[in-house]
């Protein structure tokens, strides 16, 4: 079968069909979500931790991000791939973030990218649709301005609630596809989602968005310490130490391998 596209996921929100999405850094993940039928994958630069231990997203590079990109998408047949452009290479103007998501589709075979801000990168977003190139918005905690926000805490209460609808309207307006929505009351996504003919993808969103986002790691349970706003799906964490500890000891004991594991 063919890749979902953004006609797809427009016609989910007519549909008022709800839709899954999760991060993904690797093929061998990619292949497990892809056959279990999630429509679009996230290279996010949340990268930054959770493949690269650092404790934020502002050092992930656009190489370090490329060969992670090519693999989700060879790994994956199916679903739409989508590249996180990392903190400095979009920022200074519309032509770097051309050249940065140029990259991303003809280096590692993206097939939309996700940049943060609202009307502050409206240029930047107007140039990538107009030569060809989906976008994905990203607002509310937008984790690569956390200097600027004094932390990862919630955005988009009170007043500042009506600059984010502005920005979401203003960036539907320049053509994104699709809005995330991070760390916002659920009151507020309501109102994006019901204001907006473009898909909101929530994470810590509340239930009316449109879709849900979450770092395949928090779901899985191998993050130590999640977001509130993280359901943990299993115990990776618990089974993969349950399961390390059992390998070494029958390594220690010469119970492994068995002949079963060895050549005669
Ligand atoms: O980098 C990331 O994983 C993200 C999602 C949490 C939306 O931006
Ligand atoms: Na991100």
């Amino acid at each position: 079968g063919r890749r979902v596209t953004v006609r797809d996921i427009a016609a989910a929100k007519e549909r008022h069909e709800k839709w899954p999405m999760v991060t993904a850094y690797d093929a061998m993940t990619a292949k497990v979500f892809d056959e279990a039928g999630i429509p679009v994958m996230l290279v996010g630069d949340s990268a930054a931790m959770v493949v690269y231990g650092y404790d934020s997203t502002l050092p992930v590079t656009v190489d370090d991000l490329l060969p992670l990109t090519a693999a989700v998408v060879r790994g994956s047949s199916r679903a739409m791939v989508v590249a996180d452009l990392p903190f400095g290479s979009y920022q200074a103007s519309p032509q770097q973030a051309l050249e940065t998501a140029a990259r991303f589709m003809k280096e590692a075979g993206a097939h939309a990218v996700k940049l943060e801000g609202g009307r502050r990168v409206l240029p930047q977003v107007e140039m990538l649709v107009s030569a060809g190139i989906p976008v994905m918005a990203h607002l509310g905690l937008t984790p690569q301005s956390v200097n600027v926000l004094g932390g990862y805490r919630v955005q988009g209460r009170g007043q500042s609630g009506d600059e984010l609808m502005a920005d979401a309207k203003a960036l539907e307006h320049a053509g994104a596809f699709s809005v995330v929505l991070e760390c916002v009351p659920s009151e507020l996504a309501q109102r994006v989602t019901a204001s907006l003919s473009v898909p909101t993808i929530g994470i810590g969103a509340g239930p009316d968005t449109d879709a849900q986002v979450l770092v395949w790691q928090d779901l899985m349970g191998l993050t130590p310490h999640p977001a509130k706003f993280v359901k943990k799906y299993f115990d990776l964490a618990g089974e993969m130490d349950r399961a390390v500890r059992s390998f070494a000891d029958e390594v220690a004991a010469g119970v492994f391998p068995a002949p079963e594991h060895s050549y005669r």
